[in-house]
């Protein structure tokens, strides 16, 4: 598959440019794969649908993992060795969240390139760690942040034509996964961290396609946690405030493990009506009073998450080419995802 990716408002200012990589005519990027979990398979299947990507190496902290691979692709026993004897250019990381930033620092220290899956890290202190190091060693730094490459996302950015909608007024982003049952969370979750560290991110990506992070502020959040239930947060809402257009506009994440619910929406306020993301279904709706119209249905044979790292991978293909990382523009990002997360803001019911 061949395409273009639309970027994001403002990227320009907020992409860091590395120096131009030197990929010779025909080459592939090779990628090694760090992590072989729940989400490496819709990453490998994304790799084989694009073209001028290659998944050549992969390191799993257990060895059983490597049997998911393709054939072609070589198992490294310790992350030593996948670094020093992979001639991978990039370094996906998709291990749990809580280990990015360990992981992260180490390649970057070795001078590797990186795909950090979100969130790079999980405090303020070592995102600025990363970010250091990176400058430092001057590699390629990015962040994987999938949910913004929905195909509903895509397609509103390039069908919103003209102002008929009028300004964009506020957002309403929820969040959902059923990762909390009878009181527990469910184990393939645990690695995840909570609602808010694993889900916020992902809204706030989507949301930062829409409205420049830079002018997003955050009034008010709640990170809930339930004293047993072996999560960083239940649940996790914020609110914002934003400038567009000389208006002042406001939005809200909801992120939730406890409804039982597996649900992702988007819905962008606009002067004249509603347009609901509904990431789940991959589908644009159009609200209006109580009724909300499909105006378009983009789901296809293949996975969400699947066609999400597709299109991730095909903007990956010419932002390493051209030493486009959007590293810079992940940290704003995630410093709205840190600072709602202070610790005025957490709230642990016994
Ligand atoms: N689960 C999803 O739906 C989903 C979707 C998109 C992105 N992600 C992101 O992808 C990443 C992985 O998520 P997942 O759901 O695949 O998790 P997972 O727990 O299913 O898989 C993580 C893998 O990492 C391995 N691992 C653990 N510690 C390691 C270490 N120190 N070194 C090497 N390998 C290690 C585990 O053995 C496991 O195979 C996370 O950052 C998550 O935020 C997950």
């Amino acid at each position: 598959m061949r395409g273009s990716v639309r970027g994001v408002p403002g990227d320009r200012h907020s992409y860091r440019v590395c120096a131009r990589i030197e990929l010779s005519g025909g080459k592939m990027i090779k990628v090694a794969l760090i992590g072989i979990g729940h989400v490496a398979r819709y990453q490998i299947e994304a790799m084989s649908n694009v073209d001028g990507l290659i998944l050549t190496d992969a390191y799993d902290i257990d060895p059983s993992r490597a049997k998911n691979l393709p054939a072609s692709v070589v198992f490294h026993e310790t992350l030593q060795d996948l670094i020093s004897n992979s001639k991978a250019d990039i370094f996906l990381i998709s291990t749990p969240n809580m280990t990015h930033f360990e992981i992260g620092m180490e390649v970057i220290e070795k001078g590797r390139s990186v795909l950090l899956e979100k969130p790079i890290c999980t405090t303020q202190e070592e995102l600025e760690m990363i970010i250091e190091a990176s400058e430092k060693k001057g590699v390629f730094t990015s962040v994987a942040f999938h949910a913004s490459f929905a195909q509903d996302v895509d397609w509103w950015l390039n069908n919103n034509n003209g102002n008929e909608l009028g300004k964009l007024l506020g957002f309403n982003s929820g969040f959902f996964d059923p990762y909390i049952t009878k009181g527990k969370v469910s184990p393939i979750s645990k690695s995840l961290g909570g609602s808010w560290i694993d889900s916020g991110i992902n809204a706030l990506s989507v949301i930062s396609k829409f409205i420049h992070p830079s002018t997003l502020k955050i009034t008010e959040a709640r990170m809930t946690s339930i004293e047993g239930i072996e999560c960083q947060q239940v649940q996790g809402l914020s609110i914002f405030s934003f400038k567009n257009e000389g208006h002042c506009g406001h939005g809200v994440i909801d992120t939730n493990w406890s409804l039982n619910v597996n649900r992702k929406t988007t819905r962008l306020w606009y002067e004249n009506a509603d347009i609901l993301l509904h990431h789940s279904l991959e589908s644009v709706f159009r609200v209006e009073g109580d009724s909300a119209v499909l105006i378009k249905d983009l789901r296809n044979n293949n996975a969400r998450l699947t066609n999400h790292y597709t299109s991730l991978f095909v903007q990956l293909t010419t932002d390493y080419t051209q030493g486009k990382q959007n590293i810079k523009h992940a940290a704003m990002i995630h410093e709205l995802l840190f600072s709602a997360m202070s610790e005025r803001d957490q709230y642990l019911v016994k």
